[in-house]
């Protein structure tokens, strides 16, 4: 693994050096690009100290008498072409738009834009500064490019106010990092199907029955295959969220228009997977106009809504079809009983009575129950994270099917 570590220029700079070891450690050969700004806070031979390597700095200059620092017109190029992952901690907000407006002013910026491997952010500012749109417009410009973006911890910053804008703990970064380099594309030649989000069933023109459901597992599952190679297509509910990139979506409202779109798109698909909170019920005669209120007493006739799961279940032929259990109790044995009901090959269940993991949360703790009788718990982790876990255990599911 050759990872080129490029150091912005704040007061985190100095965090760098823990993250060049961390890196190291994890087997990865660093070299280190340091902008001039970060030089004015964390000397060059420090990193060269750690890494064994000589750094390469802003200076576009012969003569320079600094045996640890390196720069010359075209070792922008050589840098590009020698590593694997560009990996930048901290990330300033000028290093962020620089990026997302292909500026190529200093070394960083220049090999930046020659670099065709994996790139991984670390950003870390101000509290406002992270929240101001511009910062955001980057963001998202960078995410859309495919780069992986290592959020900015939340808390005390040195600027004296509380927020987002810490850098991310050293060692989380370099576990990315080293992550998205052996990261295999393993899904390639596979179209995965997603469902996400909730469904909304109409009482009358203007109300509805819905669930607690963001759709964050489903986009985080979509996001992940994409990464491994896969072809996506997911249908969504109606969410907040932006789709990944190079994803294709298919936006639904309720649990019929999602039956419709996920048997429609079934065939094309290799591997389904259904972490949309469908609605069991709706109201099968939806009233033309808005529903009067009066003083008495009101019930409403619901109609279960068809088992998108279960119909999958019975249309699978050799693909793989994975369902979610979202319980408040018994969890494994419930999503033991849906994955032998519904003819699944995995059932993802997760207790959503947990605080701060599960609906709504960007975190999220899950127990894979297979058809084997194998029980693998994940533990709390970024959805991102719990995504690529359950990609693995469908990767070794297609590969038993072909032995
Ligand atoms: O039985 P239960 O609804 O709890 O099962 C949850 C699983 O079934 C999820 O994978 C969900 O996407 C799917 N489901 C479905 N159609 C429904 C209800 C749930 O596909 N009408």
């Amino acid at each position: 693994m050759r990872i080129l570590l490029g150091v912005g220029g704040g007061i985190a700079a100095y965090k760098a050096a823990e993250l060049a070891r961390a890196l190291m450690e994890r087997g990865a050969t660093v070299e280190t690009v340091m902008t001039r700004s970060a030089r004015e806070f964390i000397q060059p031979l420090t990193f060269a100290s750690l890494t064994g390597n000589k750094v390469i700095t802003d200076l576009f200059a012969s003569g320079s008498s600094d045996q640890d620092t390196l720069s010359s017109a075209i070792e922008h190029i050589r840098a590009a072409r020698d590593n694997e992952l560009l990996l930048v901690a901290p990330c300033t907000a000028d290093l962020l738009a620089k990026f997302a407006h292909g500026l190529a002013d200093d070394f960083l910026s220049t090999t930046y834009l020659a670099f065709t491997g994996k790139i991984v952010l670390a950003p870390a500012m101000n509290v406002n500064m992270w929240n101001h749109a511009a910062v955001q417009a980057n963001l998202a410009t960078l995410r859309a490019r495919g780069h992986i973006i290592v959020e900015p911890e939340a808390g005390y910053l040195a600027c004296g106010m509380t927020g987002p804008g810490r850098l991310a703990e050293p060692k989380h970064i370099a576990e990315v990092a080293v992550r998205a380099l052996q990261q295999r594309e393993d899904l390639s030649g596979e179209t995965v199907l997603i469902s996400a989000g909730p469904t909304q069933e109409p009482l009358d023109p203007v109300r509805y029955i819905s669930n607690r459901s963001s759709g964050k597992m489903g986009y985080a599952l979509a996001e992940a295959a994409r990464d491994r190679g896969a072809r996506v297509i997911l249908v969504s509910g109606p969410v907040n969220l932006t789709a990944p990139a190079g994803v294709e979506v298919v936006r639904v409202r309720t649990a019929l228009e999602m039956r419709d779109a996920i048997i429609g798109r079934l065939p094309e698909a290799s591997i389904i997977i259904k972490s949309a909170a469908v609605a069991d019920y709706h109201v099968a005669k939806v009233p033309e106009q808005k529903v009067k209120k009066t003083a008495a007493k009101v019930s409403i006739d619901l109609d279960p809504t068809p088992d998108i799961l279960a119909e999958c279940g019975r249309l699978k032929g050799d693909r793989i079809l994975i369902g979610f259990a979202a319980e408040t109790q018994n969890m494994v044995a419930e999503a033991r009983r849906k994955m032998e009901v519904k003819n699944c090959d995995m059932v993802v269940g997760n207790l959503v009575s947990e605080r701060g993991i599960g609906f709504e949360s960007d975190n999220n703790a899950v127990t894979l129950v297979l058809r084997s009788g194998e029980v693998e718990q994940v533990a709390v982790a970024p959805k991102r994270e719990i995504a690529d876990r359950i990609l693995d255990q469908i990767t070794k599911l297609r590969l038993a099917a072909v032995q």
